[in-house]
């Protein structure tokens, strides 16, 4: 019988790389989505809860009452003297609970990210490292970067997509995931620095030719375009330059399939998934896309309010949709803007067409400037009709306002769209519909800071007609206008228990009153504006203590940047 072949001692052993690294990219992945079912089982009670009250299935997509089925016209059904109070034990209970959640909202200023995010982050950077180094000789082979920057282009793409299962089993519109996709980018980015350049230094060493064979030259053509795709997604990028960050996206991201198909046929099962993300995506807008007529309304030269006729339901307030307007050729143009209204059935709208989908666009650049300047183009009535297209909804709140005893919502600026729909929503369930839900609310805070009086203006008619509507009800609605700047102070419009003061107030003294008055049936607070106005309400609900969280039976929190 032969002798078997002698075994070639390990440290002589050629590593292999394309039978040893692969198995790597199975284990990211799995690492990955391991770390997702964690999250969406953390997020599992606010999924049962919106199962249980229907409100994970409103938002499927936009829907016109084309037999005035739903309709009802506003019947102040509202009922008094409902049980409210939380058992003692339970409020304090949800009130520790809070108080564990509430360390997660922890916020540097500045930093865009708050505690919870990061330990996700610092989670997916640790997988990522421990999947490139662990049992892999870079410096000879550094084939095993490359493999992982190709495992993570379906968790990119999983984040980027406006529709997908993640939304609904994380609880979190894809606006709030997409940091997740950012950072995977980078994540990626990252991987092919290492993979490129530890095999540029190798090539120096051995005198190899790296631009002129096709491998080569394909893998820094395909580095050169993830270079890109990076550097044009920076956040001053995105913030000055929106359509030229979303171009160089979708222009690099395709040239980046082809060329990297070429540079390795390893990538080619990587390349499916996000396919099939974005088909998904996709198939799912086309589905979700109306087109309607719709009122251009601007009350001044900074707001514009676009009133889209025929829309009686399909969203739940706070959410948002993609606009595209059909007016001066900016039909390739969509923009995100929240549903300023709760639908017709449930709204306490009355100044406002019944059937309207309400939105509120400030003017700050070029599509905002052109939509203002179309509705003023008609001097007398400061009034336009378009033709619009509405993808959506999506986002929105992830806690129900109505669940809680009191509710505080701030907002600065035209982050008063987001309060507004949630107010709209919120009194309209309890007088219009009498608290069907079981809404437990007894007191609402409306707290809206503006640079001048004049803003009041924009949503004065709206504001009117819920304080109106919450007056002598079971619900106790009060507003204050905080004016941040002395500059043109106009009239005041007359709007129901509503105080203008000149100040700019801090959320933790808004919030003060509601504390000292909560008998345990837990704060919802909802913040929406400038990012230092979210920040701070984040860091003032993480520093209550858990005295406060206890008696309180709970501060539960939401923010709204309005940014990507
Ligand atoms: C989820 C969400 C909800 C929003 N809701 C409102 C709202 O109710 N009312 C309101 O006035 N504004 C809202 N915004 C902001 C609004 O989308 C921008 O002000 C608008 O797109 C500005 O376009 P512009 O060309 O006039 O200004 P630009 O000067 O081009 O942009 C101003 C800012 O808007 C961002 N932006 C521009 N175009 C887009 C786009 N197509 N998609 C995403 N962001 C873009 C840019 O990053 C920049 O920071 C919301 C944004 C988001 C992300
Ligand atoms: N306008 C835009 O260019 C634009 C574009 C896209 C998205 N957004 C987003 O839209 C939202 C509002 O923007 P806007 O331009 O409509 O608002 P704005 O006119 O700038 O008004 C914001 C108001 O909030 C106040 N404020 C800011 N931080 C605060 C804090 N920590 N506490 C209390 N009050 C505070 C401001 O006070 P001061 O006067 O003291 O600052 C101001 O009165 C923001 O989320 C912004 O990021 C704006």
């Amino acid at each position: 019988m032969a002798d078997a072949p002698p075994a070639i001692p390990t440290q002589f052993q050629i590593y292999n790389t394309y039978a040893l690294d692969p198995p790597w990219q199975i284990h990211f992945t799995v690492a990955w989505t391991g770390l997702v079912a964690v999250l969406a089982a953390f997020s599992a009670p606010y999924l049962y809860r919106s199962i249980r009250s229907g409100r994970a299935w409103q938002g499927l997509g936009i829907w016109e009452d084309l037999y005035g089925k739903y309709y009802q016209p506003v019947n102040t059904v509202d009922e008094k003297g409902f049980p409210n109070h939380r058992r003692k034990s339970l409020s304090s209970s949800i009130g520790t609970a809070a108080k564990l959640r509430s360390f997660l909202f922890w916020t540097l200023p500045g930093l865009s990210l708050d505690l919870g995010q990061l330990i996700i982050l610092v989670a997916y950077m640790a997988i990522l490292v421990v999947c490139i180094v662990m049992r892999a000789p870079l410096t000879d082979n550094p084939n095993r970067a490359g493999f992982i920057a190709l495992a993570q282009l379906p968790l990119v793409f999983a984040f980027a997509t406006k529709n997908s299962i993640l939304t609904l089993l994380l609880g979190q519109g894809y606006e709030k995931l997409n940091f997740i996709h950012r950072w995977g980018g980078r994540g990626m980015f990252l991987s092919a620095t290492i993979h490129g350049s530890l095999w540029i230094r190798n090539h120096l060493i051995y005198n190899v030719q790296i631009i002129g064979s096709t491998k080569e030259t394909l893998g820094v053509i395909a580095y050169a375009l993830l270079g890109i795709i990076v550097l044009t997604s920076l956040k001053p990028v995105r913030q000055y330059a929106y359509q030229l960050f979303f171009f160089f996206h979708i222009v690099a991201v395709v040239t980046f399939f082809v060329v990297v198909n070429y540079h390795t046929p390893y990538s080619i099962p990587w390349i499916y998934p996000p396919i099939a993300f974005y088909g998904l995506d996709v198939l799912v807008r086309m589905l979700r896309y109306r087109i309607k007529d719709a009122v251009l309304d601007a009350p001044d030269n900074q707001m514009t309010i676009v009133k889209v006729e025929n829309c009686d339901g399909g969203w739940i307030a706070g959410q948002h949709v993609r606009l595209r307007v059909f007016f001066s050729g900016r039909i390739f143009e969509s923009h995100p803007l929240t549903i300023l209204n709760a639908p017709s059935s449930v709204s306490c709208f009355s100044s406002t067409q019944r059937g309207s989908l309400v939105l509120g666009a400030r003017v700050c650049g070029d599509w905002s400037k052109a939509l203002n300047a179309h509705a003023m183009s008609d001097k007398e009535k400061s009034s336009a009709r378009v033709v619009v297209m509405v993808d959506g909804p999506y986002g929105g709140s992830t806690i129900d306002a109505g669940e809680y005893e009191q509710a505080l919502l701030v907002a600065g600026g035209s982050g008063a769209t987001f309060t507004l729909g949630i107010l709209d929503d919120l009194v309209g369930r309890i007088v219009k519909l009498g608290r069907k839900g079981g809404e437990k609310t007894t007191r609402i805070e409306f707290a809206w800071c503006i640079r001048s009086f004049g803003a009041l203006f924009w949503f004065a008619p709206m504001l009117r007609d819920i304080a109106t509507l919450a007056k002598d009800s079971s619900v106790q609605l009060h507003i204050t206008v905080f004016v941040t700047c002395l500059c043109d102070p106009e009239s005041v419009p007359s709007i129901p228990n509503c105080d203008v003061v000149i100040e700019k107030p801090s959320v933790m003294r808004m919030l003060e009153p509601l504390l000292s008055d909560s008998e345990g049936g837990g704060i919802a607070l909802a913040v929406s504006g400038p990012e230092s106005l979210t920040t701070e309400a984040l860091n003032t609900v993480a520093s209550l203590s858990l005295a406060q969280q206890r008696s309180t039976g709970g501060v539960a929190v939401h923010t709204e940047v309005f940014a990507l």
